[in-house]
């Protein structure tokens, strides 16, 4: 880790002190303001929360939601719930996948996506949705799909 990440993490460790529970939290926070969670932060985040190492690994790699390398340039991430499937978004998955020859959970060699699945954006009457970069879209077909992404270097 080198003096930012660690006083992130301490930071982050800092701000949920004392509350039940905190673990987390305490990741969350430090995928937020890292943009991932160092495999070198579970020793320090077990060690203050007194909880084995083992315990904080496995709840990072449970949760999906926790990258475990920094993500691309930009983050595209494609709903996968209940009314976004029953708009096909298997197919947009697909055709998302192929077009950056990456599968969900990666990042392309050149560092500039990260595509991840996500549950529901609040956006099904708009289905299927997805959200670039904290930007939400809907009705997302294949060719919107590649004008969106065009853009974004
Ligand atoms: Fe996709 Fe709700 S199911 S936005």
């Amino acid at each position: 880790l080198n003096d930012h990440a660690r006083e992130q993490i301490e930071a982050s460790l800092a701000a949920h002190a004392g509350r039940p529970g905190p673990l987390l939290q305490v990741l969350h926070e430090v995928q937020d303001r890292l943009g991932y969670v160092p495999a070198a932060a579970v020793p320090v985040i077990a060690e203050a929360l007194n909880v084995s190492r083992a315990e904080v690994h496995g709840v990072v790699t449970f949760y999906h939601h926790f990258r475990q390398s920094p993500a691309g340039r930009h983050v595209i991430q494609l709903c996968q719930a209940e009314a976004c499937r029953a708009m096909h978004c298997e197919q947009l998955t697909q055709h998302a996948q192929r077009k950056l020859g990456i599968g969900l959970h990666e990042t392309t060699a050149d560092g500039r996506y990260t595509l991840e699945p996500v549950y529901c954006l609040g956006n099904c009457a708009c289905s299927p949705a997805m959200m670039i970069d904290g930007r939400l879209y809907g009705r997302v077909t294949p060719e919107s799909f590649d004008d969106l992404i065009a853009p974004l270097s």
